[in-house]
């Protein structure tokens, strides 16, 4: 069960053990996550830039997330599936977070949900769907769906200022009962300074080597697109570039006329073909 999973994560920061999650959407994502032996998956709201070629990750509706979260949770029964709240669902209020973070949890079977930001009313909620039986993961950093507030996608934590503001507002989420936190483009020695401040795990995206996690987007992780590749990721592998090349081969043998060849298709013998009433029989 998903939410049995939970402790384990604290437990791999207390052992010192790095936590790995990555980002599904779907079967296939999904599916090579688990057999890659991660430790947890988030169907984010990134889904705004890598399935629906929206620019930002504003767009995405709580619809769109229960969705993918279904498909996800569905492909990993055994494993803890993360729903990211979208734009617009939290924040407004405390209340209206509370129902549709219960309808994300409820309608999906996720383990899990995320929420962007350390605002009153996400601290509230939090505390609120912790006791309800709803555990909640923190966001921290650079806030995607802020991008149009704050003018675009910059590090965070490099003055004390900000530094002392991320530090106090990670501690909250951890008071507020969240049981971890992301840490997105966090300068390094603030991240790492918010990962010892804190008895609940870290996940670092672009937020250097000391968090106690790492998370990355699977399409950027696998090399899914041919888009612009944040300077923080790493390919480790080129899926996009080997699926156009083999469909390039498709392509080239049905021109050809290579494709299907022997053995990629079915005759039946003319005798059984003539005494057959069914004519769909006769080639397949
Ligand atoms: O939506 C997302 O994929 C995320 C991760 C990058 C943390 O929030």
């Amino acid at each position: 069960m998903a939410e049995f999973k939970i402790p384990q994560l604290r437990r791999k920061k207390e052992r010192g053990e790095p936590i790995v999650s990555i980002t599904a959407y779907d079967l296939f994502t999904a599916h090579l996550a688990r057999d890659a032996g991660v430790d947890f998956v988030l169907v984010g709201d990134s889904m705004a830039n890598v399935l629906q070629g929206h620019s930002t990750t504003v767009p995405v509706s709580l619809e769109d997330v229960i969705y993918h979260t279904r498909i996800v949770v569905r492909a990993l029964p055994d494993m803890l599936v993360i729903g990211d709240m979208p734009f617009g669902t939290f924040k407004v209020s405390a209340d209206e977070t509370v129902h549709n973070a219960l309808a994300l949890f409820k309608e999906t079977g996720c383990g899990a949900v995320k929420m962007e930001g350390a605002d009153e009313s996400n601290l509230d909620a939090t505390a609120r769907l912790k006791r309800i039986g709803v555990p909640v993961m923190g966001h921290l950093g650079l806030l995607p769906q802020r991008v149009h507030a704050t003018g675009g996608y910059r590090i965070q934590g490099r003055s004390e200022k900000s530094r002392q503001r991320l530090l106090a507002e990670a501690q909250a989420l951890q008071d507020a009962g969240a049981f971890a936190v992301v840490l997105e483009c966090v300068e390094s020695r603030c991240a790492e300074a918010i990962t010892r401040a804190l008895k609940v795990p870290t996940i670092g995206i672009g937020s250097g080597p000391h968090t106690d996690g790492q998370i990355l987007v699977i399409h950027d992780a696998l090399g899914m697109h041919a888009e612009y590749l944040p300077s923080f990721a790493r390919r480790f592998a080129n899926l996009y570039a080997d699926g156009v090349e083999a469909l390039r081969e498709y392509t080239g043998a049905v021109r050809a006329r290579t494709f299907p060849g022997p053995g990629e298709y079915t005759m039946v013998p003319q005798k059984a073909a003539d005494e057959s009433d069914n004519e769909g029989a006769q080639t397949a």
